[in-house]
């Protein structure tokens, strides 16, 4: 749900990744974390001693706080017992709340930005094109709407940034009786994630937009301008605004929305909001799995990362029983077309929602007679060049970037440009600025380079009306290239499901034009819990039909593939799930398959044998025969190194080998019968590429195909290197520490912790970890680090371990080697970003002179200890943790005398 320009990005990553200057590096801490913000969950209030009865279950624990005269300030309290009680508490030592009778679990509180939707524009004239539903075909949603399945009577609450009710097409008010029928807004529109939030009753949003949209997937009412009508518009939505205009929300916001979601009695609750996170652990995604596993429906998005390679999924949607949606590009886009005036010749197609905004006929002026030229307008256009603010100007793709040639043909006074492709395929393009620039396709440009060059006085208008074109999107029908993959970092099954998400038309606050379209797994969301509504509606709402939605859709999707060759494997479970949404099918299968996802796991923790039983619930007997369908197999790490794959990460086909107890089987109404399942890794292929291997196994009776879906890892978890040792991002190998002078440090430095002359330590995570410390040790101490081997090593105790946060064990050891004290210690990070796009490419941590507990630390040279537990390890063993010692670091403190 990040960078915007992510796929225009991809476009363009012709070059090498060059190194960042160290030089240029931000001294600040870039944990992704609110600072001094922990949320703090208690055991159920009888386990609490001297709790008083009737009192909240925490109170206690805070009352604790106040008698050791702790200092700390309470924000959102938690009281759904049974799902989460707690608060979320700002105190500036984490270390206080250690020891608290009471105290379960302390987690830091995550911040997430505002989803960008991948693309969006919004219409320069709102009389335009007819929708035709194609997202509802595509599914089934039509056939049910014809059935008058419409969601009535199911309640679905959206936890995001708002809607604009005053919509017409979103019901035109607000309260009992209208669509949005409810919600809070927990934030007030000036909130940015770092001042004082300031609630109300009224989810208004007419300033950041998106919720609205998200609103009109699920429920805009038909009889509007643009033909569009949501996928349950008759059920009622409550809207929880947890984002004000700009800036983030966090973990301590969805947990207290999600509560208030759930108590409000919604039936579906969906979240079109997140970040990379790779872990199913973070207190939104643990709560909102909570939720999930009463019955009432979780729908949250897989995240926008798929630029970024595998593991990289969004939390909360990570939640273990949440329905994690990935997006689907719409088959069809709804284009423009120029009209062609001079010569009789056909509309030109070009790539633009909306007319653009021109009333006037031109005459047209090529940058290049020549149709072959690869960097056209890419330097000054020639003095010869007229004044082109008398034509469209037609240039041809490639070389430099789109907004360098429309900036060169601006210079000269051009306004309106086509750009006709090269051969990358017709797309919406980033112009860099609000210029009227769209692609055509080659064959296009070619002719009218030919009608410039032969003089044939040709010339172009654009209708404001009646022009608009249901072109098919070359990846149509295919998981948009945006969408993050999975699975998650423990291997569950990351995203569950596939639903449009590319190219989306639907409503937008009035202010801001009332239509838009958006691309996004943020528009994905809505039609899952939109789909969950129809199928509450049609199947009656009790928590058995919400329990059992994810396995209805999952088992009636829809394979997809992973190209449109039809000789490319389907694309992996990792980024599709188990299929793309058939909601009809869903709604109306008799036959049920249960489990069905087998979570395989690595093949250290291997689970090759599954059962799977198959119910017939259908009148009439069925014949059914079962077969194997693999999927590519995502090669996750580069080849040879520990750097993840980039997206689209490659697929292979060493598939997995399938043994079904019977590939035949004939049940009789009401019968069910178990079949075994037993899945052998692939034997084939580079191990060094840590092969998710994935697949389905079809069964097809006479009427019906239903599937379970498979996900395993070929190689062991433990062996994949988490900590970056490369020198790839920085020229040098990391970890390590950045002296006061911004330098990489390789001897003994002393410190004065004042202003830049603290150690900085920077550091990357090629994989996620369950446990990062950071441990102060003696200079001299002989420890074999296994990233900068130098001495012998001891071994590790076992400790009892709970979330966060603050240092494990005896005060002066961890797993066995002896520490000075803990600097840091935090549990469950995601790994860094494969590209410096984004700003947790690495981690820098300012070190103060201080332990974890908020001691000082005294003067004397010591060393940095680095430690990370990889994926499964044992935090008993020593040589389950990447390690590193840095050089000496001395504290040398000159106003504190020895
Ligand atoms: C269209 O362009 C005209 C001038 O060329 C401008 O006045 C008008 O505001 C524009 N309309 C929109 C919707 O941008
Ligand atoms: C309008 O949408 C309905 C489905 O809601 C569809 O059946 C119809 O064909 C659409 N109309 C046009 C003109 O595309
Ligand atoms: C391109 O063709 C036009 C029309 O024939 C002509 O006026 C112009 O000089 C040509 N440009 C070049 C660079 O040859
Ligand atoms: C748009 O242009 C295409 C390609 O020439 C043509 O097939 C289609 O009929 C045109 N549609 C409209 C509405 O102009
Ligand atoms: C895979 O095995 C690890 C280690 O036992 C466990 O923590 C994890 O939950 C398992 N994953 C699944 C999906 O069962
Ligand atoms: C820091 O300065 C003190 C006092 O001069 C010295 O004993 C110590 O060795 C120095 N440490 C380093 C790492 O240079
Ligand atoms: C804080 O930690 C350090 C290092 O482990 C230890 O020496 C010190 O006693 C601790 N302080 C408190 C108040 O626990
Ligand atoms: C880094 O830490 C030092 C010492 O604690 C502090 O003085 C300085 O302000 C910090 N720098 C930044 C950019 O936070």
């Amino acid at each position: 749900m990040r960078s915007p320009s992510a796929l225009v990005q991809l476009a363009l990553a012709t070059h090498v990744l060059a190194t960042i200057p160290i030089s240029g590096i931000e001294r600040t801490t870039n944990l992704p974390y609110v600072p001094n913000k922990f949320i703090v969950e208690v055991d159920s209030a009888a386990d609490i001693p001297g709790k008083r009865s009737n009192e909240a279950p925490h109170a206690h624990v805070l009352r604790s706080l106040t008698g050791r005269g702790v200092g700390f300030k309470v924000g959102h309290e938690y009281n759904e017992p049974g799902l989460f009680v707690g608060a979320a508490i700002t105190l500036n030592d984490v270390k206080q709340l250690q020891n608290t009778p009471g105290v379960h679990a302390i987690r830091p509180v995550i911040s997430f930005s505002a989803p960008t939707p991948v693309y969006s524009s919004s219409p320069s004239n709102p009389a335009v094109p007819l929708e035709t539903q194609s997202t509802h075909v595509l599914t089934g949603v039509d056939k049910l709407h014809a059935q008058g399945i419409l969601g009535a009577g199911v309640k679905i609450g959206i936890l995001f940034l708002g809607v604009d009710y005053t919509h017409p097409a979103l019901g035109g008010g607000f309260g009992p009786g209208y669509k949005i029928s409810g919600g809070y807004d927990f934030v007030g529109d000036a909130y940015t994630g770092d001042n004082t939030p300031v609630p109300d009753d009224d989810p208004l949003d007419q300033c950041a937009g998106h919720g609205s949209h998200v609103a009109g997937i699920i429920g805009a009412d038909p009889g509007n301008e643009f033909n569009i009508s949501g996928v349950a518009y008759k059920a009622s939505i409550n809207a929880y605004r947890i984002f004000g205009c700009e800036g983030q929300t966090s973990d301590d916001l969805i947990v207290a929305a999600l509560l208030r979601g759930y108590a409000d009695k919604q039936d579906v609750l969906t979240l079109s909001l997140g970040g990379s996170y790779g872990w199913t652990e973070a207190t939104g995604a643990v709560v909102a799995s909570r939720i999930a596993g009463t019955g009432t429906v979780v729908t949250i998005a897989a995240g926008n990362d798929g630029a970024y390679g595998p593991f990289y999924t969004s939390s909360p949607g990570n939640g273990v029983d949440v329905i994690s949606v990935a997006s689907l590009d719409n088959p069809k886009i709804l284009l423009e077309n120029v009209t062609v005036h001079g010569v009789d010749h056909a509309p030109i197609t070009y790539f633009s929602t909306w007319p653009l905004n021109s009333t006037a006929e031109w005459p047209i002026y090529a940058t290049s007679n020549d149709t072959t030229v690869a960097d056209d307008a890419c330097e000054t256009l020639p003095d010869s060049t007229p004044d082109l603010s008398k034509y469209v100007t037609i240039v041809r793709r490639g070389t430099c970037t789109f907004s360098q040639k429309i900036s060169n043909i601006q210079h000269k006074g051009g306004a309106i440009i086509l750009i006709y492709d090269n051969g990358r395929g017709l797309s919406q393009i980033d112009t860099g600025n609000d210029a009227k620039a769209v692609l055509i396709q080659a064959a296009d440009g070619e002719w009218l380079v030919s009608q410039f060059l032969a003089g044939t006085g040709v010339t172009l208008d654009f209708p404001q009306h009646g022009a608009s074109v249901e072109f098919p999107d070359p990846t149509g029908g295919l998981i948009s290239s945006f969408s993050s993959y999975g699975p998650s970092n423990d291997m569950f099954f990351k995203p569950s499901i596939a639903a449009p998400g590319g190219n989306i038309l639907s409503t937008y606050p009035v202010p801001l034009g009332s239509w838009a379209v958006m691309g996004g797994t943020s528009m994905a969301t809505p039609f899952m819990a939109g789909s969950a509504a129809l199928l509450l509606s049609y199947k009656g709402k009790s928590p058995a039909v919400g329990l059992s939605a994810r396995s209805l859709f999952e088992s009636t999707a829809n394979t997809i593939a992973s190209d449109h060759t039809d000789e490319g494997p389907l694309q992996t479970v990792a980024q599709q799930g188990a299929g793309l949404v058939d909601v009809y099918t869903a709604l109306h299968t008799e036959t049920l398959v249960s489990p069905t996802q087998l979570l395989l796991n690595d093949t250290a923790h291997y689970q090759g044998t599954q059962w799977v039983t198959i119910k017939n619930t259908g009148k009439t007997v069925k014949h059914y025969t079962l077969t194997h369908e693999p999927a590519g197999s995502a090669l996750t790490l580069q080849p040879n190194t520990i750097l993840p794959a980039e997206g689209p990460v490659p697929l292979s086909t060493d598939y997995a080998t399938v043994t079904l107890s019977m590939t035949k089987l004939v049940l009789l109404p009401g019968l069910s019968w178990p079949v075994s399942v037993q899945i052998t890794p692939p034997t084939t292929g580079d191990p060094t590429t840590f092969p998710v291997f994935s697949g389905f196994i079809k069964i097809q009776s006479e009427t019906e195909i239903t599937h379970v879906t498979y996900l395993g890892l070929k190689g062991s978890l433990k062996d994949v290197q988490v900590v970056d040792n490369t020198d790839v991002t920085f020229g040098f190998n990391l970890p390590a520490i950045i002296n006061g002078a911004g330098d990489q440090q390789t001897d003994g430095v002393n410190y004065t912790f004042l202003g830049f002359n603290t150690p900085l330590s920077v550091y990357r995570m090629a994989f996620g970890t369950p446990l990062l410390r950071y441990d102060l040790v003696e200079p001299d101490i002989t420890l074999v680090p296994s990233l900068n081997p130098r001495g012998l090593e001891e071994r590790a105790s076992v400790l009892d371990r709970r979330f966060f946060s603050f240092p494990h064990g005896k005060p002066n050891t961890f797993a066995q080697v002896a520490i000075v004290g803990s600097l840091l210690e935090v549990d469950y990070i995601p790994r860094s970003a494969v590209r410096p796009l984004l700003t947790d490419h690495y981690t820098v941590i300012n070190f103060s002179k201080q332990f974890a507990n908020g001691t000082s630390i005294p003067n004397g040279n010591y060393r940095l200890l680095l430690r990370a537990l990889r994926v499964t390890g044992d935090i008993a063993q020593e040589e389950d943790f990447d390690s590193w010692l840095s050089p000496i670091i001395g504290v040398w403190d000159p106003t504190v005398s020895l």
